[in-house]
């Protein structure tokens, strides 16, 4: 395949930045797109040219890492999968694709493709865990009787791996449907309701601070999940929300 490539660069958080053009051949339609990236670099390192800086660790769909907007779209055209996963048959020969950073205010742009979301570390720091007492007696998580119906939906909460492109999808640049997926993880067990009211404020109230959107119930989030984390979640965090506010 041949294609031209419209990549954002930009030399780190102060530059300006901008798309420029790469032309390149002999992209085969079975190599994901981080492959066809890696493709790039190798030639444009070995021109002596600087090469083009992006995200990525697991290459799997697991670890988040991988967060580009192509053509317009978080995680490109395909559903249900990362960037990682993304593979070029998805792409026409001859095809021009636009490959841009996640954008948001929350999320500023380090360098090139590469944006800063530990803005998301610090909502999860703010309230996703469980307290255990681990000095010796601790109760085997399975030994606690769990609603099957609320297991499950649990653990499709669980399943958001952070990637942020709900919020890069957003308009409003909200980030409520990754911080709903966090809390709902936990409001549907048991061992999450010890700490339940202070999770739902302070994790609501950290998202606010870092400067993401509200939520105006578009969905074009749940739309461009990879993992389908759906919109009932943030339903499950508004109603979390209320009840915490009148118990706090
Ligand atoms: S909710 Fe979906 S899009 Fe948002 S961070 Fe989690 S996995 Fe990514
Ligand atoms: S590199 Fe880990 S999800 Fe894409």
């Amino acid at each position: 395949m041949k294609l031209t490539l419209k990549i954002w660069r930009q030399k780190n958080a102060q530059d300006k930045g901008g798309i420029v053009d790469y032309p390149i051949d002999g992209i085969e339609p079975d190599m994901s797109f981080l492959e066809m990236l890696d493709v790039l670099n190798e030639q444009l390192i070995n021109k002596g040219e600087e090469p083009v800086a992006f995200d990525h660790d697991c290459r799997e769909g697991i670890c988040g890492m991988c967060s580009l907007f192509i053509n317009g779209e978080a995680h490109g055209p395909d559903r249900g999968v990362t960037t990682c996963q993304l593979h070029m048959r998805m792409f026409k020969d001859g095809d021009t694709i636009f490959i841009e950073p996640f954008r948001a205010k929350a999320f500023p742009v380090i360098k090139d493709l590469v944006v800063d979301r530990s803005s998301f570390d610090r909502i999860q720091h703010a309230g996703g865990f469980i307290s255990v007492n681990t000095s010796g007696n601790t109760i085997d998580a399975n030994t606690i009787p769990i609603n099957k119906h609320d297991a499950d939906k649990s653990f499709d909460a669980a399943a958001c791996i952070g990637c942020g492109a709900c919020v890069a999808t957003c308009k409003n640049s909200s980030a409520m449907l990754f911080v709903a997926a966090k809390v709902s993880q936990y409001a549907l067990l048991p061992q999450g309701q010890i700490e339940a009211v202070d999770r739902v404020l302070n994790m609501v109230h950290q998202m606010d601070h870092e400067g993401f959107g509200n939520c105006t119930n578009t969905g074009a989030c749940e739309v461009e999940c990879p993992k389908g984390i759906s919109l009932e979640n943030i339903a499950r965090m508004n109603r979390e929300y209320l009840s915490a506010s009148l118990k706090g």
